[in-house]
């Protein structure tokens, strides 16, 4: 297989068609980490404004690591997978305390890292560093299986050997870090996963895929991720102008964000305010309810769709006393809508809050 002519291609495709975008064109360890956090998260054009605001408030790594979580949070809502959030932080701490603030230089010391996998350490370690080391992405595993032939399933364990050890012998030695950048942005723009711009591609003559007519069948994935659906019931609880919060805890979704309380139920279709035992003990603040029964708010996640309903409870003011005692011995929390708002929550309860307003 001839290496060195696909990455000379890519070499030469690359200044000519690639984005301005503001992490390229540094060497800066912590921004580079920083830019390929957000990105595993979403796309490009919706991920911009999140590294923005990530380094606006946050300029090196030692910003970073003394921020309270919640406010890492906080600007973090919406690209979800909070785990990542988590992780970015005590990252950041790991870089402070134990590495003076600065990363690690190599592949190997960068993967010691909370949150950094091969993808990460590897794109860092080859950006800031030059190290010879070969991405794996979506995008790159794109690219190879078409170009070089490659049918073994991505997501097999067979197949991400075998796509590494076609990756470690495709990257250019001289300009580690180019070519990284270029076979990416390759495939995010020229040989995309859906109506590949074969007409106008320099790989073309050489391209297996689009010689053998595969190139909409390949790289094969196979495995199915399997969804399981999940039914809420929120508490809207509102006394004397604060709101009653929960802090989600761990080995859930969403762990440290600001939620409301709820129960869960067998599915959307048995979700009844009826059966919610909360229902049933704030009666005794006299509540006004309000049930939007036919106004469900979906969420899918990746391993999970959920389906909620929110129940709203105005509690009169005389109230007030017994219910933060309720709220205190339930391992609630009452917040004031500036504080709610300065939280991190789940993007479901930010559209049902945008509703209400
Ligand atoms: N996706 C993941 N990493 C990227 C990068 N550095 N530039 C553009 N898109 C990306």
């Amino acid at each position: 297989m001839n290496f060195n002519h696909f990455a000379q291609k890519l070499l030469q495709w690359y200044p000519e068609n690639k984005r301005d975008l503001p992490w390229r064109n540094t060497q800066n360890p912590y921004i580079i980490w920083l830019s390929e956090i957000i990105l595993q998260q979403t796309r490009v054009a919706q991920g911009l404004p999140y590294f923005q605001k990530f380094i606006e408030n946050y300029p090196t790594v030692e910003d970073l690591a003394a921020s309270p979580q919640e406010e890492i949070l906080r600007l973090w809502q919406g690209l979800g997978y909070y785990s990542r959030a988590r992780n970015l932080h005590k990252c950041a701490k790991q870089v402070v305390e134990d590495h003076q603030g600065s990363f690690p230089d190599s592949y190997k010391g960068l993967l010691k890292l909370q949150g950094i996998g091969q993808y990460t350490a590897a794109a860092i370690a080859s950006f800031a560093y030059r190290e010879k080391v070969a991405v794996l992405d979506g995008n790159v595993f794109r690219v190879l299986s078409r170009y070089f032939g490659i049918s073994t399933d991505i997501s097999s364990t067979e197949g991400k050997k075998e796509f590494q050890s076609l990756a470690n012998k495709a990257i250019s030695p001289n300009q580690p870090d180019e070519y990284n950048q270029a076979i990416m942005e390759f495939g995010a723009l020229q040989c995309t996963p859906k109506k590949a711009d074969c007409n106008s591609c320099p790989l073309q003559p050489g391209c297996y895929a689009y010689n053998n007519n595969l190139v909409e069948k390949l790289p094969v994935k196979n495995k199915k991720i399997k969804v399981s659906t999940r039914a809420f019931l929120y508490h809207d609880i509102q006394c004397n102008g604060k709101i009653v919060t929960k802090t989600r805890g761990p080995r859930d979704i969403w762990e440290g964000l600001t939620d409301f309380p709820l129960v869960e139920f067998q599915s959307p279709e048995k979700i009844d305010p009826e059966a919610s035992k909360l229902f049933h003990e704030l009666q005794a603040f006299n509540p006004t309810i309000h049930f939007e029964g036919e106004k469900t708010y979906k969420h899918i996640l990746t391993h999970q769709k959920i389906f909620s309903n929110f129940v709203s409870f105005k509690i009169p003011d005389n109230h007030q006393k017994a219910l933060e005692k309720w709220v205190k011995d339930n391992g609630f929390l009452l917040n004031d809508p500036d504080e709610l708002e300065a939280l991190g929550k789940p993007k479901l309860i930010v559209r049902y809050l945008n509703d209400k307003k």
